[in-house]
């Protein structure tokens, strides 16, 4: 085995949440949005590019009537403080006043990232906005922040797989994953 190969392999250290874990909970959580919205059409967004093979399952388990939008967003900070500023670099190409719209995001960690494009969204007035996460990670809270929908929370280790990435790699893997570098446990 080449050195390249050897690396990525070993950066998967193991499975936190298998295919067929993260199948059942995208499937409870697409009952829970058919109940919520009882019928009426919603507007999934997806937040790129983590939370893009979640966006795909979560659309399909879902029967309400259902658009999708993509966004990328990069949030900044100055020193601890935890007001950002966060900074579209792909913005929606719907006016959302006129959607029930659900945000569909990877992973909350400091809650920052969410916090502000939540801000952001509500300024342009939808007729309601929530939050879905496939995965939360509270113990790395800095700013109050709660999805209404999480399907997983888990400790805090840098995890790989199922559209999360580390250094742009691992985002096809069919599981959730902890990362290892050989050296710490928070990036990678
Ligand atoms: P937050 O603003 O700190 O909540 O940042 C959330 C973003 O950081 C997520 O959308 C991910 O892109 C990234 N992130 C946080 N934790 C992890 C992880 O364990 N693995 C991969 N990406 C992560
Ligand atoms: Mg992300």
């Amino acid at each position: 085995m080449n050195t390249k190969l050897e690396n990525y392999t070993a950066g998967i250290k193991r499975i936190l949440i298998t295919k067929e874990e993260i199948d059942i909970a995208i499937q409870n959580a697409g009952k829970e949005i058919d109940a919520i919205y009882d019928g009426r059409p919603i507007l999934l967004v997806s937040i790129l590019k983590g939370a893009f093979v979640f966006m795909a399952d979560l659309c399909r388990a879902v029967t309400v009537p259902c658009e999708i939008g993509f966004m990328c967003a990069k949030s900044y900070y100055s020193g601890t403080s935890s007001s950002g500023i966060v900074k579209i670099t792909m913005d929606l190409d719907q006016d959302i006043s006129q959607y029930h719209v659900i945000i569909v995001e990877d992973i909350i960690d400091t809650g920052r990232t969410l916090n502000d494009i939540v801000k952001m969204l509500k300024t342009r007035n939808p007729l309601s906005l929530r939050v879905i996460t496939l995965l939360d990670k509270p113990s790395r809270r800095v700013v109050n922040f709660t999805a209404d929908i999480s399907l997983f929370t888990i400790p805090d280790h840098f995890v790989i797989g199922y559209g999360l990435d580390c250094g742009e790699q691992y985002r096809n893997l069919p599981y959730i994953a902890e990362y290892d570098n050989g050296k710490d446990k928070t990036s990678c």
